[in-house]
């Protein structure tokens, strides 16, 4: 006779915008390969299409969608909206944990709902700090916040847990485990859906680009960065554009109205500019192996480019992702059009500078940090008993 069962945990996984849903993508399918779990995906919709885009792609399907996003939301809006959403949620499906990712308003209101209700909360790529309360703005506060009432903690590098013990978290609870967009970035080369030559809808964007011409890809979307900077980051695009008749720009376009009509503004009707929609993660990973280096400000395109071997110039003023700077895998440009424009140059021009990023060592993780993850999770209920 076989002894009483063990009920199982109740895991809720919490999503809200494009890169938490890529994030929590790996860890979603480690958690659901075990028998002891009961895992729920709830979307919190802050941001619509984004949010569903990157879901589909990897199969998931919300149980849950609050659907909280409206056009030019306000940070309160967002943050009361989850905050109320995901409260309700779990007074209708109590749980034994829950589950946020990073720095985004979702991340913050789920994880006070959470709170409120005494429920444990593992915070996801914990324990990043720029030290700048205003950069990013409000991630590094959101970020901030959430560790300060998480119970777990899965630092992505040995830098972040670093930063968790030297505020004080104790050292049993903060776990080094790599980041989980690795994992992601891994699996979807893995199962060949980003071809180095083009792929899925995207072999039709770059149709024009001649195959040897070199492809610089653009992403830009952080509110530090609306306005001036965005338009001095263009500018730097329009004059490269003019030094070299070879180069194209690949431009997908961040759904936020804030961001797009500045760029369609300053880099529309030019010559070698390719605009997109926000782009499938595979083909967005096609995207990337395909371009001659990258210039974003996004968070975890620093990540994947470095796990790719590409050239990322970070249009940032400072870095919450020290890593990056110290392996060399990415070079803080800030939003300096000069600067900007100078080491564009470099990696064009300077054929050794260039192909050093292919030698360099992604600091990120090594694409397991998703079953690292549910192990410790595991472990961790199991210890309870
Ligand atoms: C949010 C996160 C940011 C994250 C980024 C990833 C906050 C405060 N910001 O910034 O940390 O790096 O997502 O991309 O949590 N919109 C759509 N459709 C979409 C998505 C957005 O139309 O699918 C538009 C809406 O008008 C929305 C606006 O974009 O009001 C802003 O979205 P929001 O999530 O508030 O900010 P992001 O700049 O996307
Ligand atoms: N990404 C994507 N399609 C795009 C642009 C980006 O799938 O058109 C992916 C990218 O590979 C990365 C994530 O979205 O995994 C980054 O999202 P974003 O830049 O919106 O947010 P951040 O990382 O800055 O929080």
């Amino acid at each position: 006779m076989s002894g009483p069962r063990t009920a199982a945990r109740r895991i809720a996984c919490v999503v809200g915008t494009r890169p938490e849903a890529i994030k929590m993508a790996p860890l979603i399918f480690a958690l659901k390969r075990e028998p002891v779990f009961e895992v729920r995906v709830v979307a919190s919709g802050q941001h619509a299409d984004m949010l569903t885009q990157a879901l589909e792609y990897f199969g998931i399907e919300a149980d849950v969608n609050l659907g909280v996003m409206e056009s030019a939301q306000t940070l309160d809006h967002v943050t009361s909206a989850v905050l109320k959403g995901v409260g309700a949620f779990l007074d209708s499906a109590p749980q034994d944990m829950l589950l946020v990712h990073g720095d985004t308003t979702t991340t913050l209101g789920a994880a006070l709902a959470a709170f409120y209700r005494k429920i444990p909360l593992g915070h996801v790529e914990a324990g990043l700090r720029s030290r700048d309360l205003t950069r990013p703005f409000p991630e590094e506060a959101n970020r901030v916040l959430t560790d300060r009432i998480s119970t777990l903690f899965f630092a992505p590098t040995r830098q972040a847990a670093e930063n968790l013990r030297a505020e004080g978290v104790a050292e049993p609870r903060v776990f080094v485990t790599g980041n989980t967009v690795i994992d992601a970035l891994f699996w979807t080369l893995g199962r060949g859906d980003a071809p180095l030559s083009g792929g899925l809808g995207l072999s039709l964007s770059l149709d024009k680009v001649p195959p040897g011409a070199p492809l610089a890809l653009l992403t830009a979307h952080r509110r530090e960065s609306w306005g001036a900077p965005l338009t001095r980051i263009c500018g730097a695009a329009r004059r490269l554009l003019e030094k070299y008749p070879a180069l194209w720009f690949l431009v997908p376009l961040h759904k936020n109205p804030a961001v797009r009509e500045t760029i369609a503004g300053e880099l529309g009707g030019r010559p070698r500019v390719i605009f997109t929609e926000p782009l499938s993660y595979p083909e967005f990973v096609a995207a990337m192996n395909r371009s001659v280096f990258i210039l974003s400000d996004s968070g975890g395109v620093q990540e994947e480019a470095s796990a790719l071997r590409k050239p990322v110039l970070i249009l940032r003023d400072l870095s919450e992702r020290p890593e990056a700077l110290s392996e060399g895998t990415g070079v803080l440009v800030g939003t300096d059009g000069d600067r900007i424009e100078r080491e564009a140059s470099r990696i064009l021009e300077d054929e050794l500078y260039r192909a050093s990023f292919a030698a360099r060592v992604s600091p990120f993780g090594d694409g397991h940090a998703g079953e690292r993850i549910a192990k410790i999770i595991r472990d961790y209920f199991s210890e309870e008993r």
